[in-house]
């Protein structure tokens, strides 16, 4: 290797490039605002879903991912008949995670910007759908715990192919029958849409199908306390 190559090598692993594209997040604010929700393809980095795909495929081989359940805390349920995916929450613990989650930060504060939600908090999981998994309809704010309000959807498989299965559908809000998007879980994607309004499901998938599934919470605290993550 000459000097050069390592001189380019060095610079650019020291500014990798933004995880979600530039171009991406004023799209995102206008589509959110206009339709409730937003769908971008390309727009997550190449490299940085690579990276954070081998690591989920790492965890599912190693058992290490949990069966997801539906409802929180001591609510929490098992229901393979509702959702047959395997996660496992981002915890700052790779490089590739912290880029994610600071997209994520990026993503939030143009939100409250522009706005004014008032989000203060991100929370996120890897999702693992092995073969045959789907995830019925569904809204991702929980009875009685609105404080889910924008829900982020980033896709990490490589060449999905067109008859793979696994699109997440997106519904109208006023018309949860009426489908308004389609989204192929190709690297690279990445989905927005309100988490009190937009119904959607995940289709069965034939492939194993990989995903981080994600959402920006207003502080639901009552009585001082603060409303715990997950
Ligand atoms: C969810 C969800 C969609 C996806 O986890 O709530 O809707 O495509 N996920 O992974
Ligand atoms: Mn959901």
């Amino acid at each position: 290797m000459t000097s050069h190559t390592l001189e380019e090598t060095t610079t650019l692993s020291a500014f990798p490039p933004p995880a979600l594209s530039a171009e991406a997040l004023p799209q995102l604010i206008d589509a959110l605002v206009e339709q409730g929700w937003y769908l971008g393809t390309g727009v997550l980095d190449g490299d940085l879903c690579a990276e954070l795909h081998a690591e989920l495929s790492a965890l599912a081989e190693h058992d290490a991912l949990e069966a997801a359940g539906i409802g929180r805390g001591r609510e929490l349920r098992l229901r393979r008949d509702i959702r047959g995916d395997a996660i496992h929450w981002l915890d700052r613990e790779s490089l590739a995670q912290r880029r994610y989650l600071e997209a994520m930060k990026e993503v939030q504060q143009a939100l409250n910007q522009t706005l004014f939600l008032g989000l203060f908090e991100y929370e996120a999981h890897f999702a693992h759908y092995p073969p045959g998994a789907f995830y019925r309809r569904h809204l991702d704010s929980f009875r009685g715990r609105a404080n889910r309000v924008v829900s982020t959807v980033g896709y990490l498989n490589p060449d999905w192919p067109t008859d793979g299965g696994g699109e997440m559908v997106l519904y109208a809000p006023d018309d949860p029958e009426r489908v308004v998007a389609r989204v192929c879980p190709s690297a690279g994607t990445f989905a927005c849409f309100l988490a009190e309004t937009v119904p959607h499901e995940v289709l069965p998938t034939r492939l194993p199908r990989a995903s981080i599934a994600g959402w920006f919470r207003r502080n639901a605290s009552l009585g001082g306390q603060v409303d715990p993550a997950r």
